[in-house]
């Protein structure tokens, strides 16, 4: 791949874009210095997604440790259970606004830990939680990258610092010697701010009280690297999608039957609200991802935490056809609905066989820390036909 990407940039230095191409080709995390990412020698990948840590809530009493033990005892038993190719961290990391800024950052040892002790590749999206007085995205990304670079793959390509620029894509071959990656998964920042201690309740930074995905850069950005994609490789590999906030579809497919717990229904909190107000300024990133789509089957899932209480997966007209999901909870910080009270991760089972269908298909379910897997659902075409009649 290096010397396919060198003979193109050497082909595209005398074009006026050559230097847009050259960053945006850095960008793609073609030459970030990680390991590549492949399938098995069976053909499968495996990925745990965990949302709502909410680590370092209590860090003066002693419930305050005592559930950050809690939570990552929840995530060994799910580790060992799944024994994952890849884990998602997918925001919320810690409760924020309850921690001192002279260390907030040192928490992400505790989120890591069992991660890091399986030698597990990881990376993380970032939630409200994680944007406050004490701490932002980019000092958690940062310190991931400083502290964790042989194992982590968060990158920070695109979108406004501090609070929303946790936005990159990391691919997964087939086999080593693949040009072209088997899946993509994105990644994106949902920004928003929770504002508290340790300064007090201050006034909240306009530009971090968004609470939705960037419009101005992210959308431009999906397409820039689909054009890339599209030239180098001749294709948009099927994508699976991660952020902390749900896109506002997800309230529309809220009330439809499906598997896993409906606890903050009917409204959860979704993207594009201010002021509790819906703004549609959600839709940019969304529309940017139906493009992606086209209709193809392309994005597997899009799935967010946030709404501790919700761990479905649905997809309808309403959704474009693109299944939506929710993660659940796998911290012991943060509320806890009646239903979420055993503490799980969202898995995906990837397939090779499974992506070359027609219409790529991902099969996943939720692992919990009591040792039980439930709400097995295979995503595709074939999945809650009945409410989506966009053909694929
Ligand atoms: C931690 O887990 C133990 C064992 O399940 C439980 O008894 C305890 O209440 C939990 N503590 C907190 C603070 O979550
Ligand atoms: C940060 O400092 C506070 C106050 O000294 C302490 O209670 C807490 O455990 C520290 N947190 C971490 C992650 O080191
Ligand atoms: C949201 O409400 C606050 C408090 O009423 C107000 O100061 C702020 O300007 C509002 N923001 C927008 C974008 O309307």
């Amino acid at each position: 791949m290096i010397l396919g990407v060198l003979a193109f940039l050497s082909s595209a230095i005398a074009a006026p874009l050559a230097s847009s191409f050259a960053s945006s080709l850095t960008q793609a995390g073609l030459f970030n210095g990680n390991k590549k990412l492949t399938f098995d020698s069976a053909g499968n990948f495996k990925v745990v997604s965990f949302s709502d840590m909410h680590f370092g809530e209590g860090e003066d009493v002693t419930w305050g440790p005592e559930q950050d033990v809690n939570t990552s005892r929840a995530h060994s038993h799910i580790l060992d259970q799944e024994k994952p190719s890849y884990v998602v961290f997918n925001g919320d990391l810690i409760t924020g606004e309850n921690v001192y800024a002279f260390n907030a950052t040192k928490y992400l040892d505790q989120v890591f830990a069992p991660t890091v002790a399986r030698k597990i590749p990881f990376s993380s999206t970032h939630g409200n939680h994680d944007n406050t007085l004490a701490i932002n995205h980019q000092d958690e990304i940062e310190y991931e990258q400083k502290h964790y670079s042989s194992l982590s793959y968060t990158r920070s390509d695109v979108g406004p610092k501090p609070y929303g620029c946790g936005n990159y894509w990391v691919p997964v071959y087939a086999k080593k010697t693949d040009l072209i990656p088997a899946v993509v998964m994105w990644f994106f920042d949902s920004r928003s701010f929770v504002s508290g201690n340790p300064s007090g309740p201050g006034p909240t930074p306009i530009e971090a009280n968004f609470y939705w995905v960037d419009d101005k850069t992210v959308p431009k950005y999906i397409r820039q690297q689909r054009e890339l994609m599209t030239r180098i490789w001749k294709m948009i590999p099927p994508a699976l999608v991660f952020v902390h906030i749900p896109v506002q579809k997800a309230d529309v497919l809220a009330p439809l039957p499906s598997a896993g717990d409906h606890d903050d229904e009917p409204n959860p909190a979704t993207q594009g609200y201010l002021n509790n107000t819906y703004t549609g300024l959600d839709l940019p990133f969304w529309n940017a991802l139906i493009e992606m789509d086209a209709g193809h089957g392309t994005v597997l899932a899009v799935t967010s935490g946030h709404d501790h209480g919700e761990s479905w997966c649905a997809r309808a007209t309403a959704s474009s056809g693109i299944p939506i999901c929710f993660n659940g909870h796998s911290g012991y910080g943060g509320y806890v609905t009646e239903h979420s009270a055993v503490r799980n991760g969202r898995v995906f089972g990837l397939s090779l066989r499974d992506l070359r269908e027609n219409v790529p298909i991902v099969r996943t379910w939720n692992s919990y820390e009591d040792r039980t897997v439930n709400e097995e659902v295979v995503l595709g075409p074939d999945y809650m036909p009945e409410f989506n009649r966009v053909v694929s």
